[in-house]
């Protein structure tokens, strides 16, 4: 079984992650599999989402199917960063094209306290075996991402109830509970390190912290109020696995977002990749950071934009290709297997 020793030095990806050269820039996108594939519908079509996720023989094939089909260069686990909402007996359910749905919602002191406190190596072995299936089907070809929502970004869902545009309720809860806000975010801290460091145990290569949302907060409150719980998460995991730290509208929050840390930032196409970068300092790697919708463009179109991302990174060590955020539903297949190509094509040094 792998364990401690998975950092395969070999890998392109990893070594994009630490910032060592690497003879082209290695390529995987968010949310590589979903809807716009229809060999994953047509899995849909037989399985709900949360059967699929549970069910860890299909659900390695769809992470393992789409890196073959789209030959990128790493391989994403097929979970969610809300199922270890699942252990707290919250109500989690995904409703068709209404996105993730919180029955139970935490607005108060007594919601944190009658929490479930369940351990995520007992509801959660699923993914730990995709993970490990996944690590096994592989047979080494690409490294195996293994993923969680930072801490802010999930809060955010199970306070709210689901997505949110302005974050009322969250946003209510951090200002006039400040106490109650804290506890509920260390609980979660807790339970993402817990469940990251499942993952790595069972062969995750790197892991990606989705801080999908932070950008809705404003600097000085990411760092009261979010920044804390992120760095708690990241400081609890297995030393020696890279760590990509992602997040959306962040232009303002980057340094903060380093300070909570990580080995790779994840940029959104709202910054300049070069600017951002110089902003972060190159003794961290940035990845990105292709607007999604780019894909719905014509293939000169693509191109120019993918030259003009890796201008950006001007060769410097610890680029990794990526969109600015998941891959959208409607996209075409064909314009994805192109922009693959193009970077690895057109990053060959
Ligand atoms: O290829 C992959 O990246 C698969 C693994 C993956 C999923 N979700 C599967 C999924 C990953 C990395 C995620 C991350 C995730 N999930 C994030 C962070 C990334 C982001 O987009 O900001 C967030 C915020 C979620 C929460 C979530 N899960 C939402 C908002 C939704 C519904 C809306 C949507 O985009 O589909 C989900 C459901 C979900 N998670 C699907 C998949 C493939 C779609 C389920 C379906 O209808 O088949």
């Amino acid at each position: 079984m792998p364990s401690a020793g998975n950092v395969a030095t070999e890998y392109l990806f990893i070594k994009a992650c630490r910032r060592e050269p690497v003879p082209r820039t290695p390529i995987w996108l968010m949310r590589q599999a979903g809807r716009y594939l229809p060999e994953y519908r047509s899995l849909r079509d037989r399985f709900s989402f949360l059967d699929l996720c549970r069910n860890s023989d299909a659900a390695a094939k769809v992470t393992v199917n789409t890196v073959r089909r789209l030959n990128v260069d790493a391989a994403i686990v097929f979970a969610d960063i809300l199922l270890p909402l699942l252990p707290m007996g919250l109500g989690l359910t995904y409703e068709k094209g209404d996105g993730p749905r919180v029955a139970r919602t935490v607005r108060s002191a007594a919601d944190v306290d009658a929490l479930h406190h369940v351990s995520v190596h007992e509801s959660l072995s699923f993914v730990a075996q995709t993970v490990r299936l996944v690590h096994r089907e592989l047979h080494g070809e690409v490294p195996v991402i293994g993923f969680a929502g930072a801490p802010f970004t999930v809060a955010s869902y199970v306070i709210e109830g689901g997505g949110s545009r302005n974050y009322v309720a969250t946003k209510s809860l951090m200002y006039r509970d400040s106490a109650t806000w804290h506890r509920f975010m260390d609980i979660i801290a807790r339970t993402t390190a817990e469940y990251l460091n499942m993952q790595i145990d069972a062969g995750a290569h790197v892991v990606q912290l989705f801080d999908s949302w932070a950008g809705a907060l404003s600097p000085q409150d990411y760092r009261r109020f979010a920044l804390p719980h992120s760095r708690a998460v990241i400081d609890a995991l297995r030393p020696g696995t890279p760590v990509i730290h992602f997040g959306t509208m962040t232009g303002s929050l980057l340094p903060d977002m380093r300070a909570a840390g990580g080995d790779v930032i994840g940029l959104d196409w709202r910054v300049d990749l070069d600017e951002a970068w110089s902003r972060l300092g190159y003794g961290v790697g940035v990845q990105g950071n292709l607007d999604p919708a780019l894909l719905f463009a014509d293939r000169q179109t693509i191109d120019d934009a993918v030259r003009d991302i890796l201008r950006g990174a001007g060769g410097r060590p610890g680029h990794i290709f990526n969109l600015g955020h998941g891959i959208l539903p409607e996209t075409p297949v064909d314009n994805v297997l192109h922009l693959v190509e193009a970077v690895h094509e057109f990053s060959a040094r």
